[in-house]
């Protein structure tokens, strides 16, 4: 029988990056997916700070944002009546609005960008196998059975039709939003699927005529008819600037799905365009539906489920690979431990308690954006009342409706902040779990709106801050230092005690902590000073970072036996008492 410490099923976004992350911690892992390659339609695109800084942490930021579009051509998303008609508004997305570009390169070393699924997937698959993957393509799975020392799969190899059995330690679900690993498991699901209907159209055609003065990843559509299932209005969206387009096209869901041929493609292209004499070089459709459903819980025993799985939602914001990746990295680094014997099967269970709320926030997220196209609409005069009141030639009126119009008009843009802006739902994911050990503060409060803005804060169970400090001539973010795998405890002048106590604990229980001083004359140094401003904890506290940047445990002072205290709060969290 084929044997392997991790099966993991799929190899979309969660799957390519749990195989990526596990090989590089050096992890026995075998990916399989049921087609003869990865993804073959560019559904997500939106690549968010946190997913380019775990890219970073594996080495192969460079290659993942030479692929994509850059950060300064996403942003001039415009709500047109088509893109050669009218244009409604215009609203800077992804951070490019000067003032949240400061918000977002304050907050990470690395920028927003667009990479279609087609390129990223490959770029983990390829990664993963370099480092150590093996990779089954056109392979099924079928079942499984668990029992106290692992998982059997059952497996189908498409090509021959053999069907054979994997044997795994553990195993990971991530077979996308109609997950067959969910349902074996019984993975409690709530919310609804099939809400709305959808189709996505994937052309060729030179459209910069009609962009390059606004370049953008999105343009919305907004126009009678366009408020019909779908995610919000039409959309026409850059697959790769500026000839390669999808679009989505809402249906109604109590209607039977449409079969889209090519006739049909083709007008919805010309009629969101606004230009019939365009060339469409048509590259496929499909047929698809809007879903509010998260997991109550994403694992049962030896399997874990990540992603689509126990997460699905439209589009909007741009959450469901970024969030697909980011649960592989909450659960890889576990796993990682667990195999290696340096932790409790226990510290697993932190999957569920951390991830499981993300996904409900992020489903419940993804909705809301869905639903507040509909303030756009009633201010441009179309309520469920009055389907046929479309006007956006009164907004044009020197009268006080027409100033009233513009008003509404101008917020209802504004809301959808929430969708293209949501900085703190992008990167402000705080964890509770017994793999963080409260200091006994309450969670600081949010100065802003916490889903527009990120907070800062070195708050366990929080991502560490990112700031620049030097290293030598080098100049390196705080989340270059902490990560790889490994622990990290951050102290400064005067924490000398806390460095001897991380050596002497990582000897102790076999566990990787480096310890380093941030400080003048120390191997990292502070020039800045910001490192000061957002560390929260005096020279001689300290901070212990998860491998994967979260904060596991702080310090404002020196206990009597910081050794003691060390060794006690790692062993927690490791789930050895
Ligand atoms: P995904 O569905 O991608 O992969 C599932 C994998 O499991 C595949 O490899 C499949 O072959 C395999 N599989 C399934 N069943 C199997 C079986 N029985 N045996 C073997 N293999 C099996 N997200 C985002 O972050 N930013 C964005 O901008 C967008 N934009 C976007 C636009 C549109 C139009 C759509 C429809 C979706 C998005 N998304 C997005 C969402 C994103 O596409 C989605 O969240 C991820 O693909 C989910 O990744 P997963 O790896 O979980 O599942």
């Amino acid at each position: 029988m084929i044997t392997t410490d991790v099966l993991i099923v799929g190899s979309g976004p969660a799957g390519g990056a749990a195989s990526l992350f596990l090989s590089t911690y050096g992890v026995d892992n075998i990916v399989l997916t049921r087609y003869g390659w990865t993804a073959n339609t560019p559904r997500a695109h939106i690549t968010n700070q946190r997913t380019v800084e775990l890219m970073r942490d594996m080495g192969i930021e460079d290659e993942v944002v030479g692929k994509g579009t850059a950060h300064h051509l996403m942003g001039q998303t415009a709500f047109c009546t088509s893109l050669a008609g009218e244009e409604i508004g215009r609203i800077r997305t992804w951070g490019t609005h000067p003032r949240r570009l400061a918000d977002y390169t304050e907050a990470s070393p690395c920028l927003p960008m667009d990479l279609p699924q087609t390129l990223f997937e490959p770029i983990l698959v390829s990664t993963a196998a370099a480092r150590g993957a093996r990779l089954l393509f056109n392979t099924e799975y079928e079942k499984l059975e668990q029992d106290a020392d692992g998982v059997t799969a059952t497996v189908r190899d498409r090509l021959s039709g053999t069907t054979y059995q994997i044997r795994a330690k553990y195993l990971i679900g991530a077979d996308g939003g109609r997950s067959k690993v969910a349902q074996d498991i019984g993975l409690p699901m709530a919310g609804a699927m099939d809400l709305e209907g959808s189709m996505n159209i994937v052309f060729e055609a030179d459209l910069s005529r009609y962009v390059a003065h606004r370049p953008s990843v999105l343009y919305w559509v907004l126009q009678p008819g366009a408020q019909i299932g779908g995610i919000g209005a039409g959309l026409v969206r850059m697959v790769r600037p500026w000839n390669e387009w999808l679009i989505v096209w809402g249906y109604d869901i109590t209607q039977p799905a449409p079969v889209v041929d090519e006739a049909m493609a083709t007008e919805i292209v010309h009629n969101l365009v606004g230009d019939d004499t365009i060339d469409v070089k048509l590259k496929g459709t499909s047929v698809w539906s809007v879903n509010h459903m998260y997991a109550e819980k994403a694992s049962n025993g030896r399997v874990f489920c990540m992603g689509d799985a126990i997460h699905r939602h439209p589009p909007s914001n741009g959450l469901g690979s970024n969030t697909s990746i980011q649960d592989a990295y909450n659960l890889a680094w576990k796993l990682a431990l667990v195999l290696n014997e340096q932790a409790s099967p226990k510290l697993l269970a932190t999957y569920d308690a951390e991830r499981v709320p993300i996904a409900r926030q992020i489903v419940d997220r993804a909705n809301k954006s869905r639903t507040q196209f509909g303030q756009i609409f009633r201010a441009l005069g179309m309520t469920p009342d009055a389907p046929d009141g479309w006007t956006i030639e009164s907004r044009k009126d020197d009268t006080a409706a027409g100033a009233a119009q513009r008003e509404e008009l101008r917020k209802a843009i504004e809301l959808k902040d929430y969708e293209f802006n949501a900085h703190g739902v992008e990167l402000g994911q705080r964890y509770t779990s017994s793999a963080v050990v409260p200091d006994g503060t309450p969670e600081p409060s949010y100065a802003q709106d916490p889903e527009l803005y990120y907070h800062p804060t070195t708050w366990p169970g929080a991502r560490v801050p990112h700031c620049w400090l030097t290293r030598g001539s080098e100049t390196v973010s705080t989340l270059d230092v902490v990560g790889k795998g490994r622990f990290t405890l951050l102290t400064g002048i005067g924490g000398d005690a806390w460095v001897k106590a991380a050596r002497s604990v990582s000897e102790h229980l076999g566990v990787p902590i480096e310890p380093l001083v941030i400080g003048p004359g120390r191997e990292l140094e502070d020039l800045y000073g910001d490192w000061a401003r957002v560390r929260e904890i005096p020279d001689a506290g300290c901070l212990l970072v998860r491998p994967d940047a979260h904060i596991a445990y702080r310090a404002f002072d020196q206990p009597d036996d910081p050794t003691e205290t060390l060794n006690r709060t790692v062993s927690a969290l490791l789930g050895h008492v």
